[in-house]
């Protein structure tokens, strides 16, 4: 077998066991939303005002892609655990030169948050109960969480969407109210 073969076969291999691994590790693959959860998505942003917007868990970055062409004025900050869909997010990110969107490879459970008024993800059970236990530890500034698929544990819904698709998949979306909120 010529080498170049040999070194597409490994690279392959190496790029196949990395998402493998980081699936096993965080409990759910990089599996992009449909076009229709994004719609219901970028419909459950209006009246979020225009400050940043965090992604839990940014996959291949096309959810990330559209809400910072969707949404110019707003910083859109994406965390991803998978290393290869993250590098390629970045790539095309740069070959674009989207200026308000940066997409770090971090565990988002780790991360700052404090500063998101937005928090949008697509996830798994775990992972939901896994954000509203951080919710509930962590001092938090954020306003509104918007989630495909799957609900926010000890939570009441603000405002939700049915899409139109083979399992009328919800998306969510949680308003924080905090005691300055509460006074006016
Ligand atoms: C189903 S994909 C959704 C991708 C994208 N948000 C979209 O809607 O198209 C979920 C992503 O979350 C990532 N993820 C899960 N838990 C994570 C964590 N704790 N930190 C960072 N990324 C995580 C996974 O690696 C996966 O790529």
């Amino acid at each position: 077998m010529p080498v170049i073969e040999l070194f597409v076969i490994a690279g392959l291999m190496l790029i196949s066991v990395s998402i493998v691994w980081s699936t096993l590790k965080v409990g759910i693959s990089p599996m992009p939303s449909s076009r229709k959860a994004r719609n219901a998505i970028i419909k459950l942003m209006k009246d979020t005002g225009n400050g940043p917007v965090y992604e839990l868990g940014s996959g291949w970055g096309g959810l990330a892609l559209v809400l910072a062409k969707r949404f110019p004025q707003r910083s859109i900050i994406s965390y991803e655990a998978s290393y290869i869909p993250w590098l390629l997010s970045v790539v095309i990110q740069k070959l674009l030169r989207i200026d308000n969107l940066k997409i770090y490879r971090k565990d988002f459970l780790r991360a700052d948050l404090s500063e998101a008024e937005v928090l949008v993800c697509y996830l798994h059970t775990e992972g939901m109960q896994q954000i509203a236990d951080k919710l509930k530890d962590e001092e938090q500034g954020h306003r509104f969480l918007i989630s495909s698929t799957f609900a926010l544990p000890g939570y009441p819904i603000d405002r939700s969407v049915q899409i139109n698709d083979f399992y009328k998949s919800p998306v969510y979306r949680y308003r924080f109210t905090n005691d300055a909120d509460e006074g006016n």
